[in-house]
C-alpha cells in the first residue's frame, strides 16, 4: 500500500525528491550537454553538496534508483520520473557514470587577453559578492551603480564580510584595507572605458540587459570581454545586440558569491575560443571552479536544482511539513540547506523566474511552477530579503 504523504519516513521524503534529480543529471550526460565531471562539480561547488549526482548514483547503485523511479513513474505518469535510457542501460549492464570523469591530462586554460582591471555593473547581492571576489584575488575593480547610496551598499556588504573574516581570524585589518583600496565606485558607465572585462549583474530583465549591452558595447575598449551573470536569460540574444558577439560570455556565479566556489562558463555559438579560455583561466585565478556548458535555460546547476526545489514545494502542498522536509534532506543526503531554507536565501521571486524559464524551454508539465511559489511571490513573501518567505526571519 502507498503510504499517505504525511506518513512518509525521512528516507522516503529524501528519495522522492532526490531520485528525479539524479535521473535528470543522467539525462544531461546522455544529451552530451555537459561532462560528468562538470555536472558533479556544478552541484558540489555551486550548492555545496557533499557529492555530485552522478557520483551519488554510482554509490547507491543505478539499479536501485532506476527501479524506484520506474515504480513512481507507473503511479504518476510524470515524464520526469521515467528512468532515462542511459540510467536504464547502466542499471542493466553495470558500469559507472563517473569513471575517468576527471579528464586527466587536460591542459590548463591560459589567459589569452591580459586582465588587469575588472568592471562590475550592479549593486545587488550578486554584484557585491562578485566585486569582493575579484578585489580579494588582487584585481582592481571599477563597479558601477545608479546612485552613491547603492555604491555605499556594495562597500557595506564587503566591509561586513571582511569584518566577519577578521573576527574569525581568517583575514587581517591590512588585508581589508588592501581589498577596499582596489575598489573604485562610479555612477557613470563611462568609468568602464579602460577595463579588460566587465561582469554585469543587474536586474534579470531582457530589456534592461539589452540596453546595458548596447551601451557597454559603445563604451568598452576594443577586445574587452563582456560577461553576464544572468541565470535565466538567453546570452546568445544579448551577444547579438552588440558588435562584439565573440567577446560575450556567461560567468554565472552562485549565491553567496564570495563563498560558493562555482562559476558556470557559458559559451554561445559566437563566443571566441580565446575568450572562453581567458574566462576559464580567470575563474581559476580568482580561486573558483569553472564548469562549461552551452546557452540553455538553467545551464547545469539551476536546471537540476530548481525542479527539485519546486518538487519540494509540491510535496509540502500535499501535507508534509516544511521543517520535516528541510531536516530530511540535510540528514539523508547531507545537503547544507533544506529546500525551503535555500529558497528563502535565493529569493522566491528569483526562483519563480527561473522555474518559469525552465518550464517555457523544456515544456514538461512536471516543471510547472508550484502554486505556493506563485502565491508567496504575489504576497511579497520573498524570503530572507523581505523578512519572510517559507520560513520567518
Ligand atoms: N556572504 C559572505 N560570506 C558568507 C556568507 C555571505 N552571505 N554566508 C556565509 N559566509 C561565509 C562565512 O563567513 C564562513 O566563512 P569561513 O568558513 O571562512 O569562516 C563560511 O561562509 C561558512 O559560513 P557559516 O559557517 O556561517 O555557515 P554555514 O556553514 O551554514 O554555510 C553556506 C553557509 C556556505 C551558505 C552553506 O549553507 C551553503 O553552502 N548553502 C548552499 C547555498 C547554495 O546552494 N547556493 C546556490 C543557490 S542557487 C544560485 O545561487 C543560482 C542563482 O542563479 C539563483
Amino acid at each position: 500500500m502507498i503510504p499517505l504523504m504525511t506518513e512518509l519516513t525521512t528516507e522516503q521524503i529524501a528519495q522522492s525528491l532526490i531520485y528525479p534529480y539524479l535521473n535528470h543529471a543522467v539525462k544531461f550526460l546522455q544529451d552530451d550537454y555537459a561532462t560528468a565531471a562538470d555536472i558533479d562539480n556544478g552541484m558540489r561547488f555551486g550548492c555545496g553538496y557533499p557529492v555530485g549526482p552522478l557520483a551519488y548514483l554510482d554509490s547507491v547503485g543505478a539499479a536501485a534508483v532506476r527501479d524506484a523511479l520506474a515504480v513512481r513513474y507507473a503511479e504518476t505518469g510524470d515524464n520526469l520520473h521515467k528512468p532515462v535510457e542511459l540510467l536504464d542501460r547502466v542499471a542493466d549492464e553495470g558500469g559507472s557514470f563517473t569513471a575517468g570523469a576527471d579528464a586527466a591530462g587536460a591542459v590548463a586554460p591560459q589567459l589569452k587577453h591580459e586582465i588587469a582591471t575588472v568592471g562590475v555593473v550592479g549593486t545587488g547581492t550578486m554584484a557585491s559578492g562578485i566585486v569582493q571576489v575579484f578585489a580579494q584575488a588582487g584585481y582592481d575593480v571599477v563597479f558601477v551603480g545608479r546612485s552613491q547610496d547603492k555604491l555605499d551598499g556594495v562597500l557595506g556588504y564587503i566591509t561586513k564580510n571582511l569584518d566577519r573574516a577578521i573576527s574569525r581570524g581568517k583575514a587581517t585589518e591590512d588585508d581589508k584595507q588592501a581589498i577596499l583600496g582596489r575598489l573604485t565606485g562610479a555612477t557613470e558607465r563611462s568609468a568602464l572605458a579602460q577595463v579588460d572585462i566587465v561582469v554585469e549583474a543587474i536586474a534579470e530583465d531582457l530589456a534592461i540587459k539589452t540596453e546595458l549591452f548596447t551601451d557597454l558595447d559603445a563604451i568598452l575598449k576594443p577586445g574587452a570581454i563582456l560577461a553576464t551573470t544572468t541565470s535565466s536569460l538567453p546570452i546568445t540574444q544579448l551577444a547579438e545586440t552588440t558588435n562584439r558577439p565573440g567577446d560575450v560570455i556567461g560567468m554565472h556565479f552562485f549565491n553567496p558569491a564570495p563563498v560558493m566556489k562555482l562559476v558556470e562558463i557559458v559559451t554561445t555559438t559566437h563566443t571566441s575560443p580565446e575568450v572562453d579560455d581567458t574566462v576559464k583561466a580567470l575563474t581559476a585565478r580568482v580561486g573558483k571552479v569553472g564548469v562549461s556548458c552551452g546557452d540553455r535555460a538553467g545551464f547545469i546547476v539551476n536546471a537540476l536544482l530548481f525542479p527539485y526545489l519546486n518538487d519540494a514545494i509540491k510535496l509540502a502542498e500535499s501535507g508534509v511539513g516544511l521543517g520535516t522536509i528541510d531536516a530530511a534532506i540535510k540528514e539523508q543526503v547531507g545537503f547544507p540547506m533544506g529546500p525551503f531554507e535555500l529558497l528563502d536565501v535565493v529569493g522566491n521571486d528569483v526562483s519563480l523566474a527561473i522555474q518559469k524559464e525552465l518550464y517555457a524551454e523544456f515544456k514538461e508539465p512536471g516543471l510547472a511552477p508550484a502554486e505556493t511559489l506563485e502565491q508567496k511571490v504575489a504576497e511579497g513573501r520573498l524570503g530572507r530579503k523581505s523578512g519572510e518567505g517559507f520560513h520567518t526571519y
